[in-house]
């Protein structure tokens, strides 16, 4: 098999590492990659968006898989893209098409479809330039803090927890009549604001059956304490403690299914990963946000926790036989933690040499930002790299992750020194 991953970031490099596993892979390209991708297969010069350029690049090298990494092809349409052209029928997208990644492109869509089939989310009104009236009686219906969501991607900046009214009502307005989040927040949500821990839960479908993947919780805010402005993901550990199968039974009943339930009632041919950002609200599940492909910082510990042959779960969405395939895991907590450029999530520097890369032992360390120059790995981005342990306890995990961590350096790197530890507690 020949399989093409399109993405640059920790989750790519993660699947990559596991496809690179599979007794049936042949060759494996990553557009555009990182220096972590290129020592697993080849680094290509294409940028995601390039839907043309990859097909002729999937044409030429008899591509069977793309595994589509960020949301942004798959909101564009790219599985539309290869299912519109009978020379690409032999080649199966790992992602859904259009409409169906609007679970994630548009939170209007994802609240309706909640809505309809009952499935446990926050109380909402959607506002556009049409219905600001409502919107503001809305907001005086809330309590503080106030919850304002950009319908469409906005890189994960288009949500707004505010806990002034009057500051509610006025980034509304912005956000609406400004264009505060360009055509994104022409329309808004405006969200009841839900109190909890929340968790990341992955299945992979083909549309008819599914499988459910390790669950993980990430750690979005650069601060220790979870503190300061939201990042992509600081770090993150799977299993969830809280994670309890009281939880997940709820979780599977009360959301997995009628979701999949809902899209096929809908006609909705969802074929891929979908990730289900979670609150445990008093022990009981609530939908903060579908996203339509894996997580990242998630993936680079759920992967390792994947015992199964990624190949056969693409080769199941493919031929629609996932029923048939197996999926086990690891039993050990996985535990990964995140070094950044100083300055991210604000501005950073790039170019600088990350050094010990070659002394680390016993963990996984999975590239970011980097790239390669000359014989040095130079950092390229704010989330730089992701070293993560397994081991059965979560606390002997992230000594290991910690250890690694401190061989390696660039200057101004980052990185969380608390990770895990308050789920430690909740033990
Ligand atoms: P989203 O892009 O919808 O995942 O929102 C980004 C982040 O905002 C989430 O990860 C939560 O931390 C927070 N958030 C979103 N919606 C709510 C809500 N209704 N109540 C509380 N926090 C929320
Ligand atoms: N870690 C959150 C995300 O991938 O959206």
């Amino acid at each position: 098999m020949n399989v093409l991953v399109l993405g640059s970031g920790g989750r790519e490099h993660a699947i990559s590492w596991k496809i690179a596993q599979s007794s049936q892979i042949d060759k494996l390209f990553i557009a555009p990659g990182n220096a972590g991708t290129a020592a697993l297969g080849t680094n290509i010069d294409l940028s995601v968006d390039d839907f043309e350029g990859i097909r002729d690049f999937a044409l030429e090298n008899k591509i069977d898989f793309i595994m589509v990494g960020p949301e942004g092809p798959l909101v564009n349409g790219i599985a539309d893209f290869f299912a519109a052209d009978s020379s690409l029928s032999h080649i199966t997208i790992i992602g859904p098409n259009k409409e169906a990644a609007q679970l994630e492109g548009s939170k209007d869509f994802s609240k309706a479809f909640m809505k309809k089939y009952n499935i446990p989310t926050a109380k909402y009104c959607t506002v556009t330039k049409d219905n600001l009236e409502e919107g503001y009686d809305f907001l005086d219906s809330q309590k503080a803090p106030y919850v304002l969501k950009a319908d469409g991607l906005a890189a994960g900046k288009g949500v707004l927890i505010l806990d002034d009214l009057n500051e509610a009502k006025a980034e509304l307005k912005s956000m609406i009549t400004d264009g505060k989040f360009g055509d994104a927040s022409a329309k808004v949500v405006i969200e009841q604001f839900l109190d909890g821990v929340e968790l990341s839960v992955f299945i992979v479908t083909d549309g008819q059956s599914f499988k459910i993947l390790p669950e993980a919780k990430d750690y979005k805010r650069i601060g220790e304490g979870d503190t300061g402005l939201n990042t992509g993901g600081m770090g993150a550990i799977s299993p969830v403690p809280f994670a309890k199968p009281g939880f997940m039974d709820k979780v599977l009943n009360q959301v997995i299914i009628p979701t999949i339930k809902g899209l096929k009632k809908e006609e909705i041919d969802y074929r891929g990963f979908i990730f289900f950002g979670l609150i445990n609200v008093k022990n009981d599940p609530y939908v903060i946000e579908y996203n339509c492909r894996l997580g990242d910082p998630e993936t680079e510990v759920v992967m390792p926790r994947l015992k199964s042959d990624i190949l056969e779960l693409f080769e199941g969405i493919g031929t629609q036989t996932l029923s048939e395939r197996d999926v086990e895991f690891d039993e050990r907590v996985a535990t990964g933690v995140m070094m950044v450029s100083g300055g991210y999530p604000g501005s950073y520097e790039k170019e600088k040499n990350i050094n010990g890369l070659n002394t680390v032992y016993e963990s996984l360390v999975f590239h970011a930002g980097t790239k390669k120059d000359g014989p040095n790995t130079v950092t390229a981005g704010g989330r730089v790299l992701c070293v993560t342990s397994l081991h059965r306890k979560q606390e002997k995990a992230l000594e290991k992750t910690y250890e690694n961590l401190e061989k390696i350096s660039f200057d101004k790197s980052y990185y969380r020194k608390d990770i895990g530890y308050d789920l430690a507690e909740v033990e």
